[in-house]
């Protein structure tokens, strides 16, 4: 090798090398497990402090609702795609016209929202959960299920995972909702905006049970529900969308395995929709006369 060679060598090795360190720092700058199972660490009391109780370890916190308040927390961070997984007891006996609502949301006038909706039932179980996305500002797109257990016994599971490929809502890992990113063909999906995890336990009498017929029986009261070992495993937002989006390997909701439903969550996704699905705002032809939002022509599991 001439001297002119070797330097040459010299200077792309000292490009590579110096290409691979940036790389590892922008892997590291994305903080992708947040969650620290702490309710004081990761959330912030939102609405009526005095109807919210975290046991001292901050592993546990409930919401009350009663006729004076309604009460809720919201994430100190916000994120862009990831897993979150909460752990929830919901309120028991007569729970007519209360709602709990526990969802991902951008908090913009154009805003983007991924919605889990609990819908109290005068008889307590079986439970309605109501499932919803906003993107871009437009909603509409209800589907609801009952529950196959009583949610209102035990904790259970009830996740969303949100990459740009897919958003899955899952209760205890069994997936209840697909909705996939077709923005190809002109379906708006959350994609851009950051959104922090909301949840909160309200009067919604006027729509909750049976339309509205069903009011909340306040003698059946306060109304309780409990949250615990929730993980969150997503982007925290840091102003630039570019970290999240990245195929780089820290980002693991942006691999392959993640893009569509294994076939084991194809045939459990098969099961609920056959067996415990209530409404489907695809199948609602009166509702929208005739004019089904696009995405309801598309292919409901690929
Ligand atoms: C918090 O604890 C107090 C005292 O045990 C109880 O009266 C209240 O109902 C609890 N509130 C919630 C939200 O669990
Ligand atoms: C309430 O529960 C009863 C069973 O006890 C069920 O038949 C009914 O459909 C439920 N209603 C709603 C609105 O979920």
């Amino acid at each position: 090798m001439t001297n002119r060679a070797m330097t040459h060598c010299f200077k792309h090795m000292r490009a590579l090398i110096i290409s691979l360190l940036y790389l590892n720092l922008l892997r590291i700058s994305v903080a992708s497990v947040v969650s620290t199972g702490n309710f004081n660490n990761d959330f912030f009391v939102m609405w009526a402090p005095s109807h919210v109780n975290t046991s001292t370890d901050g592993r546990e916190r409930s919401l009350k609702l009663d006729q004076e308040s309604g009460s809720g927390f919201t994430s100190t961070q916000m994120f862009l795609f990831g897993q979150i997984d909460m752990q929830i007891k919901l309120v028991p006996g007569n729970s007519a016209g209360t709602v709990l609502a526990y969802y991902l949301t951008s908090d913009q006038p154009n805003r983007d929202e991924i919605d889990f909706e609990f819908l109290g039932n005068v008889s307590g179980p079986p439970y309605i959960v109501q499932t919803n996305i906003y993107a871009d500002g437009l909603d509409n797109r209800e589907e609801r299920i009952y529950l196959w257990f009583d949610p209102t016994e035990d904790f259970h599971t009830y996740s969303v995972l949100w990459n740009l490929h897919q958003i899955v809502f899952m209760v205890d890992s069994i997936p209840i909702r697909l909705y996939r990113n077709n923005a190809d063909k002109g379906v708006a999906y959350p994609r851009w905006q950051p959104m922090s995890i909301k949840i909160s336990l309200w009067n919604g009498d006027s729509w909750v049970t049976r339309g509205g017929q069903d009011k909340i029986d306040w003698s059946k009261g306060p109304f309780i529900a409990s949250f615990s070992d929730y993980k969150i495993d997503a982007c925290v937002w840091n102003g630039n969308p570019r970290f999240c989006r990245a195929d780089s390997s820290a980002n693991w909701w942006n691999r392959r395995r993640f893009r569509t439903l294994t076939r084991v969550q194809k045939r459990w996704f098969k099961w609920v929709r056959k067996y415990h699905m209530v409404y489907d705002y695809c199948q609602d032809y009166r509702r929208f006369q005739y004019n089904l939002p696009k995405e309801c022509s598309l292919p409901k599991y690929s």
